[in-house]
């Protein structure tokens, strides 16, 4: 079913509402980045007071501080009550595709410290099968020698991250993500891909038109 702009915008805020409603005072959260969690945070800012979080770029950190949420740096919080970011893909098993917004090296690391790692998503980000490319961070130093290695690799016009990556895609295969996940993660020069495996992923909340499906891919940690 094709939906409008404004039909896509009300199941992310579906999404974003729900998820805000699994976070509890005192909690530490780690906030992802896209227009998703841009529902997120005002949902968050009306329930609760008592969270700490930490941001996974620059944007969010701004977003989150303008709505009087407490967002600390990522540097001293060795693990996280619970993180909550968008997805470009997710598949039935719960493999995602993330960096469309070229935040997926952080938006990993958060993911990973975070006892649970909630993903919400409108009824367009459901795939069968995941779909290449695969947004990458590189290291500029050796750029071309990790160009070379990898193959298929377009630049993305954009700034570098925040981190000095240079941000990028991969048009390789994607036959078996585990393979390519392996493949990616064992180039040297390579930061970070944007293939989340599902054992990284708690809790997936879809906004399907009025509704929101849940579901369970662990119990946490
Ligand atoms: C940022 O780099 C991405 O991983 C986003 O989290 C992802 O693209 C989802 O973004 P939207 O919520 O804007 O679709």
């Amino acid at each position: 079913m094709v939906r409008t702009s404004n039909q896509v915008d009300r199941e992310k805020q579906l999404a974003a509402e729900a998820a805000a409603d699994l976070v509890e005072d005192g909690m530490t959260v780690g906030l992802g980045t896209g227009s998703t969690v841009a529902f997120l945070l005002p949902a968050l800012a009306r329930r609760h007071r008592n969270i700490r979080c930490v941001a996974t770029s620059p944007h969010t950190a701004d977003l989150a501080q303008q709505l009087g949420i407490d967002v600390a740096p990522f540097t001293e919080l060795a693990i996280l009550d619970l993180a909550i970011d968008g997805t470009d893909q997710i598949t039935p098993d719960g493999w995602l595709v993330k960096g469309g917004g070229a935040a997926h090296t952080r938006e990993k690391l958060v993911a990973i410290t975070a006892n649970r790692f909630i993903v919400i998503a409108d009824s367009t980000k459901p795939v069968a099968v995941l779909k290449g490319p695969i947004p990458i961070e590189l290291l500029a130093f050796g750029l071309g020698s990790t160009l070379r290695r990898l193959g298929d690799v377009t630049l993305r016009a954009v700034p570098s991250s925040p981190d000095g990556g240079i941000i990028a895609d991969y048009h390789g295969p994607l036959v078996n993500p585990r393979e390519t996940a392996a493949r990616l993660s064992g180039t040297p020069g390579l930061i970070e891909h944007g293939l989340f495996p599902p054992e990284m992923v708690t809790t997936a909340i879809i906004g399907r038109g009025d509704q929101v499906e849940v579901i369970d891919y662990r119990g946490g940690k």
